[in-house]
């Protein structure tokens, strides 16, 4: 092994996929990066295709290797992260997929789910799983795919049945981790953190439910084996003659959000950190106790390290916050993401503008997935100044509506949020949201927190780090937010925006 050894982590997120390598103090040493297609068949669905995604994989990773002028064989081991829940089927013998993957923006399985609804299974379903029942997570688009793939041809499935196939255990079926791991190592696994947000696994058991399997249709065979997050027992070795000529282990592997929750070091019941990336996802650990939530919030689960106890998580799971600035862009009002900060500025308030960015339904805490974007009080002075202005806010009231939430539920009083993702180089943004949750808010110096969380569960499990102490001091601060505006004001603000997500509420039901 040569003296300069690494750990590299695959983010493959939902607009993208990165590849990180960190060193021993969790600095990154290369770092490459590839869009993919966001594929809309119709209104309300979003496909990607996995085979494009496989390929960005190989190529950022070899990218940034030959850009950092390194050797494969200096990585000790890989992480996964990935977006979660998004779902899809593959043939077990070619490793062909059957059918595009099915985003977990996608909501062309509302009207299943509604069905749920009708027939009480809501609670029910909470109970196993810890999760609303919604179109987000991965069982109805797996009852999607096995019931629709072959009949619409989409492409690459042989003309038999899918679900015959998938009963005859021809088929396999994952998240995107699942679907890396393998690529890269030609097993079928997945970890605890994706598998909890299947619907289909339970997280008391920590087992595939068999009753939940039997609801959406789902045979067990299709499924993969559930690992710990940092598997000692690695999930496989890459080939020595695959595309990276090294036989490197795969020991790692955490959902986005969870991986941000480890990259954070939150190791410690009560720690908690918010991720603004295409939504938001506000994350707590409640250490080994899944607390269920009365108040619109996710339980899922957290971490689990080899031979530890599994660690849970309180979620507030925000669909749209940095995609409400893609917007902005995509209708004109900003060329630039980075132009709102000086815009939102240039205004003292919205004048009254409130946005609700409910492009895709609701989540925590409303689970409504039929709400949609509303923009009310509009004026003949309003300028998009203030819409811009309103959009930002709307990012920082989501999170209090979480933020509460998660209070109420954990019984815990919030004294610091420590922030990552895209959007929190946005000086202005982190200090409105200072003002509007009354809390501070800490940004780290590494603010790639979900590929490092990855690389840390990897480089545990390969004994590139011997403790968790070793990664809470590589943390360290970049600057801290303090409320600024009078509390009184932040709750009047509040209040309103309220009132406006009532308007968005409900909006597209017949
Ligand atoms: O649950 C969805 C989440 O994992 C997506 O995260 O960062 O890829 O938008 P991101």
């Amino acid at each position: 092994m040569p003296a300069d050894t690494y750990v590299g982590a695959i983010d493959q997120g939902t607009t993208g996929t990165r590849f990180m390598v960190f060193d021993h103090g969790g600095q990154v040493v290369a770092n490459a990066y590839e869009k993919h297609e966001q594929i809309y068949p119709e209104p309300g669905w979003v496909e990607h295709d996995p085979v494009e995604i496989w390929e960005n994989t190989k190529t950022v990773i070899s990218r940034a290797l030959r850009e950092g002028g390194l050797d494969p064989d200096q990585l000790e081991g890989l992480g996964i992260t990935n977006q979660r829940e998004t779902t899809l089927i593959w043939d077990a013998e070619s490793g062909e997929p059957i059918h595009n993957a099915l985003v977990w923006q996608d909501r062309r399985t509302t009207d299943r789910v509604e069905e749920l609804q009708d027939a009480d299974k809501v609670e029910w379903i909470r109970e196993k799983t810890g999760l609303e029942a919604d179109a987000y997570f991965s069982a109805t688009k797996a009852e999607w795919l096995l019931d629709n793939a072959d009949p619409i041809k989409l492409q690459r499935a042989r003309p038999a049945d899918v679900r015959e196939r998938a009963e005859a255990g021809e088929l396999r079926m994952g998240t995107i981790d699942t679907w890396l791991i393998h690529k890269l190592t030609g097993n079928h696994i997945t970890d605890v953190t994706n598998a909890s947000r299947t619907m289909l696994y339970n997280i008391h058991d920590m087992a595939w439910d068999a009753e939940l399997l039997e609801e959406f249709g789902v045979p067990e065979s299709l499924l993969p084996e559930v690992r710990p997050s940092s598997d000692d027992d690695y999930y496989g070795t890459t080939d020595p003659d695959g595309f990276l000529e090294s036989a490197v282990p795969v020991a790692g592997a955490l959902g986005d959000q969870q991986a941000a929750l480890f990259g954070q070091t939150c190791f410690d019941e009560g720690d908690a950190k918010n991720t603004y990336g295409t939504g938001s996802f506000f994350l707590m650990n409640t250490g080994s106790e899944a607390v269920s939530s009365d108040h619109g919030l996710l339980t899922t689960v957290g971490f689990q390290r080899s031979g530890e106890p599994v660690q849970y998580a309180l979620e507030g799971a925000i669909f749209i916050t940095g995609a409400a600035i893609e917007w902005l862009e995509d209708v004109d009002l900003i060329e630039d993401a980075a132009e709102t900060a000086e815009l939102a500025r240039s205004v003292d308030s919205t004048d009254g503008v409130y946005v609700v960015p409910a492009f895709t339904g609701l989540g925590a805490p409303h689970w409504d997935g039929r709400a949609r974007g509303t923009i009310v009080g509009i004026t003949r002075g309003t300028r998009r100044e203030h819409v811009v202005r309103a959009t930002l806010e709307s990012i920082a009231y989501q999170t209090r509506d979480v933020a509460e939430a998660m209070e109420a539920d954990s019984g815990i009083e919030m004294s610091s949020l420590r922030v990552d993702g895209g959007a929190v180089k946005n000086n202005f943004l982190c200090q409105l949201q200072s003002d509007i949750i009354r809390t501070d808010i800490v940004r780290p110096q590494v603010d790639e927190t979900t590929a490092l969380g990855s690389a840390y569960a990897a480089g545990l499990a390969v004994g590139y780090w011997e403790t968790v102490d070793e990664l809470r001091n590589n943390w360290q601060v970049d600057r801290e937010f303090t409320p600024e505006m009078a509390a009184d004001d932040a709750d009047a603000k509040y209040d309103r925006w309220g009132d406006a997500v009532e308007r968005s509420l409900d909006w597209a039901r017949d």
